[in-house]
Parts: C-alpha cells; sequence; structure tokens
C-alpha cells in the first residue's frame, strides 16, 4: 500500500485514537489533530507506545478556530508532508432539549461539529485536487441522519456535515479527492461507557445487534474510505449502527 500523510482531528479521543491506530497498521504517517485543554497530549502518546505505536505526529489547534486550523495545518505539513486524508472527526455535544438550549449550547456545537469542516478542509483541499490524489472523510451520526430529541444542535450539524459532504464530493469528483461521510451509531468510548448503566442498558435494547460499536469498527471503515481502491466511492453516507436505523 503506498504510504500517504494522514491528519486527524479530535485524534486523542475514542474514535479518533482507533482511527490513528488503523491508519498506522496500514503503513501511513499519521498526524494526530489535539485540543490542547481537552487532550493530554503526553499521556496519550504514552498510552500509544505501549500498545506499539510510536510515530505519531502531534500538532495542536482548535478546529472551530481557522487561524489555528491554519497554524496547525502548516506545522503538520513540516513536520509530516502534505496532507493526502483528512478525518474530521473533532466533535462535542451540548445535549438540551431545545426549550431549554442556550444559544452558547447552539454556537459550540455548529462550530464545533460543522464550522470546523471548512476551517480545516480550507486548507488542505485545493492541494490535494491539484495533486490529483485525496480522501476527505467526515465523521457524522446517526443522530445527524435521523435526528435525536435534545440534540437539535448535534443533529443539524451532523446534518451539515452529510451536505457538505455531497457538495464537495461533487465538486472534487474529477481531481481524484473522495469526500465521504461515516454516520456511526453508539460506539464503545471512554464517553459512553461512562453512561449510567441502566441508561445505556436501554439504548443497547434499542440497538437491532444489541450491542455497541467497538472503535476499531469505525477505524476499519474509514481505512477502507482512505485506501486506492475505495477511489469510486464518493459523497456517500456510510451508516454504520448495528441496525439501529436503516435507510
Ligand atoms: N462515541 C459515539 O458513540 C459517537 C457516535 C456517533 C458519532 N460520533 C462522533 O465521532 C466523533 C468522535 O467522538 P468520540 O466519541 O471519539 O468523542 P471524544 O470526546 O472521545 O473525542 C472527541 C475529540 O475531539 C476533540 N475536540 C473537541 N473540541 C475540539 C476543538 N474545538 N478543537 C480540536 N479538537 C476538539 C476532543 O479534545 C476529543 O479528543 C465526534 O465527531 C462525534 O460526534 C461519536
Amino acid at each position: 500500500m503506498t504510504q500517504r500523510i494522514a491528519f486527524v482531528t479530535g485524534a486523542m479521543g475514542g474514535l479518533g485514537t482507533a482511527i490513528c491506530q488503523a491508519f498506522a497498521k496500514d503503513g501511513h504517517k499519521v498526524v494526530a489533530a489535539y485540543h490542547p485543554q481537552f487532550d493530554n497530549k503526553d499521556e496519550w502518546l504514552k498510552e500509544m507506545e505501549a500498545a506499539g505505536f510510536k510515530d505519531f505526529v502531534c500538532v495542536a489547534g482548535d478546529v472551530a478556530d481557522i487561524e489555528s486550523c491554519k497554524a496547525m495545518v502548516a506545522e503538520a505539513e513540516a513536520k509530516a508532508g502534505p496532507v493526502d486524508i483528512l478525518v474530521n472527526n473533532a466533535g462535542i455535544t451540548r445535549d438540551k432539549m431545545f426549550a431549554k438550549m442556550e444559544k452558547d449550547q447552539w454556537d459550540a456545537v455548529i462550530s464545533t461539529n460543522l464550522t470546523s469542516l471548512f476551517n480545516v478542509t480550507k486548507q488542505v483541499s485545493a492541494k490535494m485536487a491539484e495533486r490529483g490524489f485525496g480522501r476527505i472523510i467526515n465523521i457524522s451520526s446517526v443522530n445527524g441522519v435521523k435526528g435525536q430529541a435534545g440534540q437539535a444542535n448535534y443533529s443539524a450539524a451532523k446534518a451539515g456535515v452529510i451536505g457538505f459532504t455531497k457538495a464537495l464530493a461533487q465538486e472534487l469528483a474529477t481531481k481524484g479527492v473522495t469526500v465521504n461521510a461515516v454516520a456511526p451509531g453508539y460506539v464503545a468510548t471512554k464517553m459512553v461507557m461512562a453512561i449510567r448503566e441502566d441508561v445505556l442498558k436501554s439504548i443497547v435494547d434499542t440497538i437491532p445487534m444489541k450491542r455497541l460499536a467497538k472503535p476499531e469498527e469505525m477505524g476499519a471503515l474509514c481505512s477502507y474510505l482512505a485506501s486506492d481502491l475505495a477511489g469510486y466511492m464518493t459523497g456517500a453516507t456510510l451508516n454504520i449502527n448495528g441496525g439501529l436505523y436503516l435507510q
């Protein structure tokens, strides 16, 4: 397999870690983008080293801030080379029923989960097109596909991710650059495992497969989407949700 440079946002979170590991196993050079206030880089690097992953390049920044994204991608290019694979994975939730949702909860989720795609993709997509190869993978959610009470902000942002994916896929279709969205159901990350046991059980009961997704299952899908042989798939939204929602 050709070695590529992969840039993963939210790299030190649950899905991000699995995606970084999948790309490293594929032989790619991985740039792990993290938020200096939310992530503990040194601890994460130690954990990765213990798991046998020694070569991650780390860059810090805020995906909600375009100037920070410019600096973060420039640093990645200087340390690793031009970005071939981008995974827009960083995301947050600020759940509230709409009647009680505050404007700052709306703004935080839209800027971190949706505007971030503009901020980061803008730094790499034209250069991918010039070089004639690129893979852009945007992490959406089952709740962006079906909507979820208590998540008007998150559902709107994650549905926006799908619209962005479809539009950009068409713009880049002749340039060797594919753009796809992944819409996971509930993944067994630290965040999901921290949900109260009875609440988590009631969620799992609604999933036809009666289990959560493994983070590695998300990594494997991203690994495929980033591969050369995925070159004919673009503008797609891959539902990976254990049958929770079928379109
Ligand atoms: N865990 C699930 O079940 C699930 C399901 C569907 C979709 N998703 C999506 O998958 C993605 C990853 O989620 P996760 O479960 O791994 O969450 P997580 O909280 O473990 O990781 C998210 C990462 O994003 C980073 N981040 C947050 N705001 C940032 C900012 N402004 N700038 C830079 N980095 C920032 C955090 O520091 C963290 O490392 C998210 O987009 C999430 O919406 C998760």
